[in-house]
């Protein structure tokens, strides 16, 4: 068996309504989920026992290749579901900032699944899987999906996202980990209507003025705790044909949304030429296979 190898997707939140509540703390949320063609990549080859690498770019900012970093989770929640032996070397190669807001952890976490679904050939049921998937986190099982995505609940009512239009993005990190929890807890405010994109916008730009009806409502949360956000959005929002600039899930990393690639390759460019110990990346908004 060859090692089995799975990109793991920055996850987007082009936009996120907190909608709610539930008893046990967990926010309910409206949003429409991309993603876009940077992340970071897990790779599992056979061997006795279970043991991960970290390697790449962003990981020196994961302080644990310990029993509790998501992917090892994810491995012994699969093999307990599927009564196997957890067999695996895993290496998960991080270009993806931590605590960023783009679904790394998750994103990760959902790649792992998928490797080891193909290395150990097994085939848990797709309900098994998404719940397997939801106790590891609420942004796995979206990650899991891949692909352009409604999402409602807490991250475990997942619907398909219209047809969206080519569109590329910007992603932009001040390199300040910013833990969710803690955002949850800065907002304030009430509780907004959901408001789902139901109809496909014809191009990028009809996607921007949809998106602008609605709104990251984590942001002011985040914006409080990292002002670095804010200069971020202002960054964005400087660029030349910039459409639309938010923050993405409970941040700090935030997006522009274009309409063209090199666009994007300046934006990115002007942006590391200010900051230039950021994390900044363009890349294409993923349009299902
Ligand atoms: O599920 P996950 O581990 O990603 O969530 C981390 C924390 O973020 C939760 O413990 C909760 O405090 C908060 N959260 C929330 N509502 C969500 C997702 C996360 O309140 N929909």
């Amino acid at each position: 068996m060859h090692p089995i190898r799975v990109d793991a997707w920055a996850k987007v939140n082009l936009f996120l309504h907190v909608t709610g509540k539930r008893p046990d703390g967990y926010h309910l949320l409206d949003s429409l989920v991309v993603f876009a063609g940077i992340g970071d990549t897990v790779e599992a080859a056979p061997q006795q026992g279970l043991s991960l690498t970290i390697d790449g770019p962003t990981a020196p900012s994961l302080d644990d290749a310990e029993g509790d970093n998501i992917v090892l989770k994810a491995a012994r929640a699969l093999a307990a579901r599927c009564g196997v032996e957890a067999n695996a070397h895993i290496t998960l190669t991080k270009r993806l900032p931590v605590a960023a807001g783009i679904g790394g952890g998750s994103a990760d976490a959902a790649a792992t699944l998928r490797a080891l679904i193909a290395l150990w050939q097994v085939s848990p049921a797709a309900d098994t899987l998404h719940q397997l998937a939801l106790s590891l986190g609420a942004d796995v099982p979206v990650c899991l999906r891949g692909v352009p995505t409604r999402m409602f609940g807490i991250g475990e009512r997942l619907e398909a996202a219209p047809a969206l239009p080519p569109a590329w993005l910007v992603l932009v990190n001040p390199r300040i980990g910013l833990s969710t929890p803690a955002v949850f807890k800065a907002r304030q405010g009430c509780f907004r209507d959901a408001l789902p994109l139901t109809a496909a916008p014809a191009d990028a730009a009809q996607l921007a003025a949809e998106l602008r009806r609605r709104d990251n409502d984590l942001s002011a949360a985040a914006q409080s705790l990292v002002p670095e956000i804010t200069q971020a959005l202002d960054l964005l929002n400087n660029t030349r044909n910039c459409l639309l600039a938010r923050m993405s899930g409970s941040g700090a990393t935030c997006f522009g949304l274009y309409a063209d690639q090199n666009s994007t390759e300046h934006a990115a460019a002007q942006i590391l030429a200010h900051r230039p110990a950021w994390w900044c990346h363009a890349a294409p908004m993923l349009s299902p296979p």
